[in-house]
């Protein structure tokens, strides 16, 4: 069973590693705590941005000659490929580390192999201590990895009878300043935030995180298939984050960042939509709506968190926060396991993954 110590060396490794959530892509958030040969804390590190070092690097460079004899708490296996930096297996036998604990296996066939080179060199290699928060703080990461496109996470405020916008359009505001300032740690979190045209052209929305100190600014998605939503002088288009609007392969605009996509459905085809954005190195996506494109999101089976703020408040009539997903029979429905409910100033935030089908 573990230790106390290790468990606490570990609990702050994964601290560690949800400060570098946004910045990293397309790596992922790692943590290293290190400790000296009688178990105190020398170092500490995260990985803080794609091509800088590794959590391990910045840790042993704290812990200096202190970690030899010491042991590494690391999120995930540290790796054993040279990429842009240098392979942490290394590094740690180097600094002459002689045990290394890690959370959560490496699923990247290139980086993998890392325990491996570290028992190979004699180092005590334990593995699966707290994996669970672990594999939590890098949960868009490793779905990106596991699926071959960008982890969803749809996130929508509806009043406690479900909808999300007033009968004649008017939206602002359903849910409370805390929940909004809450969904700009969420933009901060992610590498995108996407939303379809109809809300492009009822709210104008600015999609940019505000009120987050040195936050990296996600990519601001519009799905505009005829590309009629987005004018010039939208919100969107201001310099505050880069944009892309992704329009049909044979629509007409002026607008310079635009990414050509099939149609499929109502619209344009979001597995497409998804690929294109891999491929522009986004791992982690914030969908903000509206109904009609959270549908087809949840059609295509590309929803892989519900973050709901619900208001008390009741409108009696109004769209409703999920449009048609293509679901026609009670067997169909897609059902959901409840993560976790937190009271945001006068709202309830609702986080819920959907069940294994
Ligand atoms: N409270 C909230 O959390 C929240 C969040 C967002 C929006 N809203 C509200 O929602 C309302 C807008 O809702 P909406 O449903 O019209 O907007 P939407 O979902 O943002 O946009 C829908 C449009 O996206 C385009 N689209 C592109 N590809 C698609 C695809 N594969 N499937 C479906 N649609 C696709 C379609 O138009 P084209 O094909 O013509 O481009 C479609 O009509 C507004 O009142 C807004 O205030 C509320």
């Amino acid at each position: 069973m573990a230790q106390q110590a290790d468990i606490t060396a570990m609990r702050r490794a994964v601290e560690l590693a949800a400060r570098g959530l946004g910045a990293t892509s397309p790596n992922p958030v790692v943590g290293c705590v290190i400790t000296d040969a009688s178990g105190h804390p020398v170092g500490e590190g995260w990985h803080q941005r794609a091509g800088g070092p590794h959590a391990e690097v910045h840790a042993l460079r704290e812990a200096g000659v202190l970690a030899r004899g010491g042991t590494a708490y690391v999120t995930l296996e540290p790796c054993n490929h040279t990429g842009r930096t240098g392979p942490c297996a290394q590094a740690l036998i180097e600094a002459g580390v002689s045990r290394v604990v890690y959370a959560v296996g490496d699923p990247n066939p290139q980086a993998t192999g890392g325990a491996d080179t570290l028992r190979a060199a004699g180092v005590e290699v334990g593995q699966g201590l707290l994996e669970d928060e672990a594999q939590a703080v890098n949960i868009a990461w490793l779905t990106s990895v596991r699926h071959g496109r960008p982890f969803v996470r749809w996130k929508y405020a509806a009043t406690l009878d479900g909808r999300i916008a007033a009968a004649d359009g008017t939206s602002r505001w359903i849910s409370s300043a805390e929940s909004r300032a809450d969904v700009h740690r969420l933009r901060a979190e992610a590498d995108a935030v996407v939303v379809g045209s109809g809300t492009a052209r009822a709210d104008d929305p600015h999609l940019a995180v505000r009120g987050i100190e040195e936050a990296v600014q996600p990519l601001r998605v519009v799905v505009d298939t005829e590309a009629t939503a987005v004018k010039p002088g939208a919100r969107v288009l201001d310099d505050a984050a880069p944009t892309l609007i992704a329009i049909a392969e044979d629509a007409e605009t002026g607008l310079p960042d635009v990414v050509r996509l099939p149609r499929a459905g109502r619209g344009l085809s979001v597995p497409a939509l998804l690929d294109a954005l891999h491929e522009r190195g986004v791992r982690s996506v914030l969908l903000e709506g509206g109904p009609t494109l959270a549908g087809a999101f949840v059609a295509a089976g590309a929803v892989d968190q519900v973050v709901g703020y619900l208001a008390p408040v009741l409108l009696g009539a109004g769209p409703q926060a999920l449009a048609d997903a293509g679901i026609t029979t009670i067997t169909e429905a897609l059902r959901l396991d409840v993560t976790e409910t937190v009271r945001i100033g006068t709202d309830i935030r609702i986080t819920a993954t959907p069940k294994e089908r």
